[in-house]
């Protein structure tokens, strides 16, 4: 980060203000206004954050009008294609790529952490049946508080990493636990023989009657799917795992907040609500309709999947999704999956239609995830717990950075208040 520039404000009745201009390695040019408020007595106003850096951060970094993600300077092309979840995982917590000793000892000691204290199994048992499992997460992992609080000196990094390795490895475990609950089917213990992803499948799809045997290439699809989610620079859940974590809050209860802020079909629940609405088209011939519906001003409806704050180009990681999916209709003989076909038309006539194309309107990442979560057998009810999943390995690397950053400051926005104005209780109301 460099600082070659100024920005000077011209106030109308004050004297103007200069402000350093920092200059990042890639993007935008960022105004430093922390100060602002005390030279001029004025805030800034930024709805929904479109104009505000929140923070500095080495993690992860999107070129929107490129359509690029890269994770610690690497494509996620590359990283999608070369490494695995855990790789990735790696190298998004300690900034490199694991040599052959880095990653045996990462993935021993994921593996040998899977488990769940055998108590919590209780807390599952509290829910009912039919609680959406996003719900249950949020529960389930921020009960991981309760019993996980013996390395709470976030100073120490063997503390951090101890609390990273262990949600990490575990993560896996509780939503698997979430849905073999949903379905009544008795809970799956890990297996340190399989990998990190076909242990995962070996939880949600075995069963204790026989040995759950994982298809290479559905487990290699899932794998890649989580390396797309793992981190997205400071979107709404990451934001939320910053600004929870800024009061010192315990880093478990951070990522459970951030789960809930997942769960919004704007944020993570846009896959489940983007299946769910080409069910609703149902045939390629109400294309049109839709089409017609999510261009009308006066009717909510959107096309889910469609439109990024960030990517005003392709998603990248929605072009890798849909080479997935396709593969993975392949590998199951499903090639002319009703849903893949309808999908395929969606996109091609929304991004002939001028709506779209003004609007910058791209399929993102949620597109086509859907479809393949559902040809991996994972109901839709459990597609924002696998992104979760996913996702926390971002949350709890940004969680770190934002800890150990010597600037760090409690987050706390100020308003432009327009409510009623200061007045008096009238004396007949009692109180
Ligand atoms: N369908 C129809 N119109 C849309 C859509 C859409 N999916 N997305 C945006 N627009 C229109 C919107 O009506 C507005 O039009 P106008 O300028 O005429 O008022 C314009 O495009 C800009 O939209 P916006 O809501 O101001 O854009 P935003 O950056 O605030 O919202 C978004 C981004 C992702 C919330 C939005 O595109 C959306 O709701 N998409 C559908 C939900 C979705 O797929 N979410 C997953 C996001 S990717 C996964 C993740 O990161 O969590």
């Amino acid at each position: 980060m460099t600082l070659a520039r100024k920005a000077t404000l011209i106030i109308e009745g004050q004297e103007p203000v200069e402000f350093p201009i920092f200059t990042p390695v890639h993007g935008n040019d960022c105004i430093d206004i922390r100060k602002l408020g005390g030279k001029t007595g004025l805030f800034t106003y930024d709805l929904g954050f479109m104009s505000t850096a929140s923070c500095s951060s080495k993690i992860t970094f999107i070129d929107g009008d490129k359509g690029e993600l890269l994770y610690r300077g690497y494509p996620i092309e590359q990283l999608a294609e070369q490494c695995e979840f855990l790789d990735v995982a790696y190298l998004l917590k300690h900034g490199e790529l694991p040599d052959t000793e880095q990653k045996n000892a990462f993935v021993n000691i994921v593996k040998t952490h899977t488990m769940i204290n055998e108590q919590m199994v209780h807390f599952y048992q509290g829910f009912r049946r039919d609680a959406p499992p996003m719900a249950v997460m949020i529960g389930v992992v921020g009960a991981l508080s309760a019993f996980y609080h013996e390395a709470e000196d976030f100073s120490d990094e063997t503390h951090r990493n101890i609390s990273f390795n262990r949600i990490v490895a575990k993560l896996p475990t509780i939503v698997a636990m979430a849905y073999k609950y949903s379905i009544g089917e008795p809970f799956m213990y890990p297996r340190n023989d399989l990998s990190y992803t076909a242990n995962f499948m070996h939880m949600m799809f075995g069963t204790p009657c026989e040995r759950y045997e994982p298809n290479p290439v559905l487990v290699h699809a899932l794998d890649t799917i989580f390396t797309l989610h793992a981190d997205h620079e400071q979107n709404a859940s990451a934001s939320t795992v910053r600004l929870a974590g800024s009061s010192r809050a315990n880093p478990y209860a951070c990522i459970s907040a951030a789960i809930g802020c997942l769960w919004g079909p704007a944020h993570g629940g846009a896959n489940e609500a983007c299946l769910k609405m080409l069910e609703e088209i149902g045939d390629v011939s109400r294309v049109p309709e839709y089409i017609k519906r999510a261009k009308d001003k006066n009717d909510p409806f959107r096309l889910v999947g469609f439109g990024h704050r960030v990517y005003k180009n392709f998603d990248p990681r929605a072009r890798l999704m849909q080479k997935i999916c396709a593969d993975v209709l392949q590998e199951l003989g499903l090639e002319d999956d009703r849903l893949f076909k309808l999908a395929r038309e969606l996109e091609r006539i929304a991004l002939e239609d001028d709506y779209f194309i003004s609007r910058k309107l791209y399929p993102n990442v949620d597109f086509y995830s859907g479809i393949v979560q559902k040809a991996l057998g994972i109901p839709v009810s459990m597609f924002t717990c696998i992104f979760a999943l996913a996702r926390t390995v971002g949350w709890m690397v940004q969680w770190e950075e934002m800890i150990m950053d010597p600037d760090l400051k409690i987050g706390r926005p100020r308003q432009l208040y327009i409510g009623v104005p200061r007045r008096d209780v009238p004396q007949i109301v009692a109180c």
